[in-house]
């Protein structure tokens, strides 16, 4: 049998009670489909350490997570302890640039027993992937402050795009809507105001196009697009974004299927040069936290896609339909309009998964 080794970080608020139902998750799926966890705990990447070290990480944390199969994470930020920049750029932002993570994928699906806020939308609706680069575009440290503290304050931060991280990232979209039976791609633009890096994102969808004739391809600017999420979600199949973009389209499109409370996402370095990183969509809710009402799906949904990308499919598969099969019964946190726990939540779709 295979043994799988991961690093677990929960880091702050939620984080730190989704995670143990990520992780239950994890140990049912490994009884069942006879393969071993050695599971590693990591109590960095929090505001508690910042607080007792000064920094989010200790120095050779490259070292300490670099052998790992994956990364199994919460959420990261309290921004009464810790500015949020420093403690993201200090932690999350750090493990996606330097373990070239740079294919963010955010699946969006509206799941039976959840309703959307969108009027007579239904489970099929709402159905796709956002992939979204991951490692450059808008997030860029490069960039500063001048003439501070005058009426001239300035600051300026660049966006950088290179031709190796666009392509990259539209390569990995294109193969994936060339396998799916729509075949359908959307580029996520804004060419039209941001007048050097979105017309050279257009320029190399293009250049990428002529090599997937088979892919239909479509663009909006990112403003209508996401008016287009809200009024025609069932329009979407494949959708590529820059670092940006497809951080906000992926929480507006699992706003659209009920909550971001479900919503998982793979940071994947697709060479397996280093390894993936797993983690919910949200943060670290500092408005709920502690009071045991955290919708845990996106990190138990998280935990499936990592087994996925570990080669464990029918585990992925069996974990992803738990959660359906359990949602469809009812229970449902506080965000999806029911009155159920972290843990009630969390244990049926154990029970679901083991049934
Ligand atoms: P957030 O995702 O933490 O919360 C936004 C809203 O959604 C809140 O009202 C929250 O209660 C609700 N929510 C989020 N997840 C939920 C869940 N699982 N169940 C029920 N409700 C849920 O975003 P925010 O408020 O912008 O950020 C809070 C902190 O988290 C900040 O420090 C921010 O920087 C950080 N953050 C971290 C990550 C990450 O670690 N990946 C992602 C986003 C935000
Ligand atoms: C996400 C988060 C992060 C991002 C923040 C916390 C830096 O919003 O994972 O979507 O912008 O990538
Ligand atoms: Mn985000």
């Amino acid at each position: 049998t295979k043994t799988y080794d991961i690093a677990v970080i929960p880091g702050d608020g939620i984080g730190k009670e989704v995670m143990p139902e990520g992780v239950r998750a994890l140990e049912a799926a490994s009884q069942l489909f006879d393969f071993n966890l050695n599971l590693e705990y990591f109590d960095f990447a929090c505001a508690e350490y910042y607080q007792q070290h000064g920094k989010m990480l200790p120095d050779d944390w490259f070292e300490q997570l670099e052998g790992f199969d994956a990364l199994f994470f919460g959420a990261v930020g309290l921004p009464d302890v810790v500015p949020d920049h420093v403690s993201l750029w200090g932690s999350l932002l750090q493990f996606r640039r330097h373990f070239d993570q740079y294919v963010n994928l955010r699946p969006v699906k509206l799941m039976p027993g959840v309703a959307s806020p969108l009027a007579g939308r239904e489970p099929g609706d709402v159905d796709f992937l956002v992939v979204r680069e991951n490692t450059e575009g808008e997030y860029s440290s490069i960039g500063g402050k001048m003439f501070e503290g005058t009426e001239r304050e300035t600051v300026i931060q660049e966006t950088v795009m290179t031709r190796t991280g666009v392509d990259r990232i539209l390569k990995y979209a294109f193969n994936l809507a060339q396998d799916r039976p729509e075949k359908h791609l959307t580029s996520a633009t804004k060419s039209n105001g941001i007048s050097i890096t979105m017309p050279y994102w257009d320029e190399r969808v293009k250049a990428m196009q002529s090599s997937y004739p088979e892919v239909d391809v479509d663009s909006y600017h990112i403003d209508i697009l996401t008016a287009n999420f809200v009024m025609h979600p069932d329009w979407f199949d494949i959708v590529v974004a820059s670092n940006l973009f497809g951080d906000i389209l992926s929480d507006l499109g699992p706003a659209c299927t009920g909550t971001i409370g479900i919503a998982p996402s793979a940071n994947i370095n697709p060479e397996g040069t280093f390894p993936s990183l797993f983690e919910p969509v949200h943060g670290s809710a500092p408005d709920i936290a502690g009071q045991g009402i955290a919708n845990p799906i996106g990190q138990i949904w998280s935990a499936s896609l990592m087994l996925d990308h570990l080669g464990e499919r029918d585990a992925a598969a069996a974990v992803l339909e738990a959660i359906e099969s359990t949602l469809a019964t009812g229970e449902l946190t506080p965000d999806m309009g029911g009155s159920a726990t972290t843990d009630s939540l969390g244990s049926a779709v154990v029970r679901a998964l083991s049934a």
